[in-house]
């Protein structure tokens, strides 16, 4: 495709049903796993104007910050720790929609009021890194995100 996004008007869920095919067609042509990552995290940023979306990937026992959209962050995450951690140990998504209600939550930015991390899995189910989305308002995400989301880190 070419390296433009056509963002649908409408509701989230329309959004994300434009996005994918574009970012599926966007990620098939690269094989460089950061240029994918910078990539879907620029994608989702232009798209809904989230405050921070970006990736941490697994590098030893911690999360190292890797391609992301929004203000800087904090660069290192140990596992278990903050919403970030906690996923990548459970190996599991974690919808936030109150950050200051989370034991742990790392307050990169103060602006940071709810987020949506999900797990990136090799095919043995091993975490190699996670999709962390931050807003600045209050219970900002929902099923729909975590349902598409899901499909959006497949591609990855
Ligand atoms: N809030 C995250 C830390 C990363 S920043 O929000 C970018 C957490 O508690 O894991």
């Amino acid at each position: 495709m070419a390296e433009d996004l056509h963002i649908e008007t409408g509701s989230k869920a329309d959004k994300y049903r434009a996005l994918l095919p574009q970012l599926k067609s966007l990620l098939a042509g690269e094989t460089d796993q950061i240029a994918n990552l910078a990539n879907t995290a620029a994608a989702l940023k232009e798209t809904f104007d989230f405050f921070w979306v970006g990736f941490y990937l697994v590098k030893g026992d911690e999360l190292v910050l890797g391609p992301f959209q929004g203000p800087v962050a904090c660069t290192r995450i140990r596992r278990g720790r903050g919403v970030c951690g906690t996923a990548w140990e459970r190996a599991e998504a974690l919808l936030v929609p109150d950050v200051d209600a989370f034991p742990g939550h790392i307050a990169c930015s103060s602006r940071s009021r709810s987020e949506i991390v999900l797990p990136l899995k090799h095919a043995d189910g091993t975490v190699w890194g996670v999709l962390d989305i931050d807003s600045e308002h209050l219970g900002h995400f929902g099923l729909i995100d975590l349902r598409f989301l899901e499909e959006i880190i497949q591609l990855l």
